[in-house]
């Protein structure tokens, strides 16, 4: 093999310009700005996070070190104490912000209901000083299991008060999933609700957590939210109802301080293969790099009413729903549904009754939504949005594009933000009101971050040729290792090349130096000897009229190492007929190149998808190869799915 660049087959030349009002009033005022601090912030890093650690964070005793580097280890802020909960809570009280709304909060059947700084601070306290009776202390690991509500929050904050070390579990998730992380993490404690509110049916949560505790020898409590109301078991001894918990104890805790490297929480992350990975987070690195990026990448203001639509039970959720707009005093509406329940307006009639300002979502959700058409979106104004996001994979300019005109009314900057789960905070964004985008492109680091592109020999590729994505430089947020499991942190990240982490992305930076995220690098093929990234193929069918949604796998083949297949759904009123599949090929053709011309077109019904939204391109890839399909398909959202597949051929 002689060329090991990815070919780059992206034509998009679209770019926007962020407007003179947005900038006048931007967070971050001007270009220079951004690339004064830059600059600072890679020549001088310990200077400026130190700067920084100091005006975002209330310290109980100060740092005496900015950075200990023992590569791949980091210590930030060393010598220094603080409490996350207290930063994201108490400091606010006495201050104009204490009686504003920390939460709004809808459940899917339509209840409201709005903390405040004051009321989140005491129940957040309540909660902690009965785990303190409990006997939870600071090092404890605790699972949450719970729907996206206000407890939710309360849980993870006390967890945080407390220094006690939370692992969040997404709602969707099975009790096989719960079994393995709880006993990986060994945790004491499950916090759980009777059930959840998901498209007008129950999730049963608790009969999830009553089948996963027959096998986790270390959980020696449950304590249970009331929310939906149906029958539950309780296990006498074991088992709480959260309101007969706190009944009576005061709403009083004295928070301690705990050090910068003490660990906040863990989060369970799957690897393409193999058993999740406990990806590990510590204090105040972590609360830094939320902290200042909420401010700056979401320009946030002190009337926000800011809408992440993440499940806390992701790391979206954890950073962008709870610690850093909570540790900004912002105001954060909070959801607990589905987008479609009764109606797939659902989103755009809140943010217009709730007077949302500020929509962060994923680019699955935005191709959803375009496909179910733009009469829901049409009914409603959105006139309150000012700014919106993008993360989770690749946004097609197709669904940039969509998200710009329906959503954003041409008005609303976009910030496309590259991160991983890994990574913490946002690593690769657009500035609102600073950098001008392109539909598809994450465009520029962030602060601190050196966002490498390197060929299989570890040599930079030049600009317009695709490679792997490395960064250069420690960061505050960055994971500090993968629980109990030292060495396969070492190896996963660590080991590509040295000195580097190794984010397992596919990437290429333009003549702009801009980034351009093609997917993660085991969803790069090699066709004919180009290495074509599968989200260009898919950007390239989502683009013809009659295409909803598409994933491309490889199918190995003698002659061009591997064949595109293609699986795409289609919208509503467009019909899967051989004329079409001839039509797509081609038009993947013209827009791409023959060089990527689908071998195979299938349509389907449904795409297999994790619960976060992911396409489990593995799974389509057994399909394609015409084998079985084999290997974990726990985190798999509707098993009908791949059913329906496997008879489709
Ligand atoms: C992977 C990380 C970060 C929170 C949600 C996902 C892909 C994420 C983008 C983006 C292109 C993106 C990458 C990354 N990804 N955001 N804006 N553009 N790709 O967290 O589950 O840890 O996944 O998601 O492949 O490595 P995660």
């Amino acid at each position: 093999m002689t060329d090991q660049t990815i070919t780059s087959v992206s034509r998009e030349h679209r770019k926007f310009r962020p407007s003179a009002e947005f900038k006048a009033q931007a967070n971050l005022g001007s270009d220079a700005a951004y690339k004064r601090l830059y600059a600072e912030s890679v020549n001088s890093p310990e200077k400026f996070w130190g700067r920084q650690a100091k005006e975002f964070l209330s310290w109980r005793k100060p740092f005496k070190r900015v950075l200990d580097w023992k590569l791949p280890h980091a210590k930030w802020f060393g010598g220094g104490q603080l409490n996350v909960a207290e930063n994201c809570l108490d400091r606010h009280l006495g201050t104009a912000r204490e009686n504003k709304a920390a939460l709004i909060f809808e459940g899917e059947p339509g209840d409201v209901r709005t903390l405040t700084y004051k009321q989140l601070h005491r129940e957040v306290c309540r909660f902690a000083a009965a785990l303190a009776r409990l006997g939870l202390v600071k090092g404890d690991r605790v699972a949450i299991y719970m729907p996206m509500v206000p407890e939710a929050v309360v849980a993870m904050l006390a967890c945080a008060r407390l220094g006690a070390v939370h692992t969040v579990i997404f709602g969707g998730f099975s009790s096989e999933s719960i079994k393995d992380r709880v006993n990986d993490c060994k945790a004491k404690l499950i916090i759980t609700a009777d059930g959840g509110w998901r498209r007008g049916k129950i999730v049963e949560l608790k009969a999830n957590v009553d089948r996963a505790v027959v096998n986790t020898p270390s959980v020696e409590h449950v304590i249970v939210l009331r929310r939906t109301g149906q029958l539950v078991e309780m296990t006498e001894g074991r088992d709480r109802w959260w309101h007969e918990f706190v009944a009576g104890v005061p709403a009083e805790h004295a928070a301690k301080a705990f050090d910068s490297e003490h660990p906040l929480f863990i989060l369970y992350t799957s690897g393409s293969t193999g058993k999740p990975k406990g990806v590990l987070h510590t204090t105040a690195g972590y609360l830094l790099g939320v902290t200042m990026t909420t401010k700056h990448v979401f320009d946030l203001k002190e009337t926000d009413v800011y809408f992440c639509t993440a499940d806390i039970g992701w790391v979206t959720g954890h950073s962008y729903v709870v610690y850093g707009p909570l540790a900004n005093g912002a105001t954060v509406f909070m959801y607990e549904g589905a987008p479609n329940h009764p109606e797939p307006d659902r989103f755009w009639e809140m943010i217009d009754r709730h007077g949302v300002t500020i929509f962060y979502t994923a680019p699955t959700a935005i191709r959803a939504f375009m496909r179910w058409g733009d009469d829901y979106v049409k009914r409603h104004s959105l006139k309150s949005l000012r700014l919106l996001g993008s993360v989770g994979e690749p946004i097609n300019p197709e669904a940039w594009m969509w998200y710009h005109n329906l959503i954003g009314k041409k008005r609303c900057p976009i910030v496309d933000t590259w991160w991983q789960t890994e990574t913490g905070a946002i690593m690769v964004s657009p500035l609102p009101g600073i950098t001008p985008t392109k539909p598809g492109s994450c465009t520029r680091p962030y602060f601190g971050v050196v966002p490498v592109i390197l060929d299989e020999k570890g040599v930079a590729v030049p600009k317009g040729s695709g490679g792997r994505l490395f960064l250069a430089k420690p960061w505050p947020s960055m994971l500090r290792t993968l629980w109990g499991d030292d060495d396969r942190f070492k190896k996963q990240y660590w080991t590509e090349l040295e000195g580097y982490y190794f984010a397992g992305d596919g990437a290429r930076f333009d003549e702009d130096g801009y980034l351009w995220v093609v997917g993660r690098i085991d969803d790069v093929l090699n066709v004919s000897g180009h290495r074509i990234g599968t989200a260009e193929v898919e950007s390239a069918l989502v683009s013809h009229p009659a295409v909803a949604e598409a994933a491309t796998v490889g199918r190995p083949d003698a002659l061009k190492g591997h064949a595109l297949v293609c699986f795409v759904t289609l919208k509503n009123g467009s019909l899967a007929s051989p004329e079409l599949k001839e039509a797509l090929r081609a038009h993947v053709a013209k827009e791409i190149g023959a060089l990527a011309r689908p071998d195979d077109v299938r349509f389907a019904a449904g795409l297999p998808k994790t619960r976060s939204g992911k396409i489990m391109r593995r799974i389509l890839k057994e399909i394609a190869g015409g084998g079985d399909v084999k290997g974990d398909i726990t985190t798999l959202e509707d098993f009908s799915v791949v059913a329906a597949l496997q008879s489709e051929e």
